[in-house]
């Protein structure tokens, strides 16, 4: 069966545990009135303290978190591990998102490290890759045919030493950083692109089974609007959605989308 992956990622929103829960149920109502088709998974990100009241407040919806530390316990100070969010109920983790990478310095090395951790849980990492300029792409926006090698190492190392059987079980997330939170969402082709580098790479690192079985999204200023041309011209296999997650009708239409794709 054909499945498709429309993830909210709330960041630091919202502000109270009141609002994070009116908006999960707000979203699990939507989504409940548009029937989707079965493979169409959608999965909140609250922040961490909200994960065990958004758990009970939308308990038809998956759940992740967006982020963990690759230890399992001692001296780490405001630290939270992969076991703990697993026990909330989170079967998903988005790792190495670029806020991540960027403004509390995860590199390639530490990426790699939440990888195992949270494999090491039995969750989903969702590892999110993204050049940080648009360098690929000439004046018009047109890919130029030549990727940021940052690319293809943010997606080796960070792989390093994690076996074909449990790639299999990844997400891997394209987020162009220059694309995220801009409202310049990047172009369906140039998605496509990237999305058949990253299986050149996987099938080059396992094989091609595994190329063809670990789900690619794009995220990066998706909406209900551009959905449809991400999952049908890019053939992505969902979306990891920032600003748009926190509209509960927004985000449910965007899961209509790929539902009726799903069904097409
Ligand atoms: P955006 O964020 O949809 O607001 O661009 C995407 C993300 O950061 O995951």
């Amino acid at each position: 069966m054909k499945e498709t992956y429309i993830v909210g990622n709330w960041k630091l929103n919202p502000v109270t545990q009141h609002e994070a829960v009116t908006l999960a149920r707000a979203v699990a109502r939507e989504a409940a009135k548009r029937k989707l088709a079965e493979g169409v998974h959608i999965v909140l990100c609250p922040p961490l303290p909200y994960l065990a009241e958004v758990a009970k407040a939308a308990s038809r919806l998956e759940l992740g978190a967006q982020d963990v530390f690759y230890q399992e316990a001692g001296a780490y100070t405001g630290a939270v591990s992969a076991a703990m969010v697993a026990d909330l109920g989170c079967q998903y983790v988005i790792v190495g998102h670029s806020e991540r990478r960027r403004i509390f310095g995860d590199t390639n090395e530490t990426v790699n490290k939440k990888l195992k951790a949270v494999l090491k849980s039995g969750m989903r990492p969702i590892l999110a890759i993204g050049e940080e300029r648009r360098d690929s792409f000439d004046e018009r926006g047109t890919f130029t045919g030549e990727l940021d090698p940052a690319l293809k190492d943010q997606l080796v190392e960070a792989l390093a030493g994690i076996s074909a059987a449990k790639v299999s079980t990844m997400i891997i997330a394209y987020e162009p950083v220059w694309a995220i939170g801009t409202g310049h969402a990047a172009k369906p082709d140039d998605v496509l692109s990237v999305r058949i580098f990253i299986k050149k790479i996987l099938r080059g690192l396992y094989s091609t089974s595994v190329a063809n079985n670990v789900p690619v999204l794009y995220g990066g200023s998706t909406d209900s609007k551009n959905a449809g041309s991400f999952l049908q011209e890019a053939d992505v296999n969902g979306l990891l959605v920032g600003g748009a997650s926190l509209k509960a009708g927004e985000f449910a239409k965007m899961a209509e989308v790929a539902s009726r794709l799903l069904a097409a």
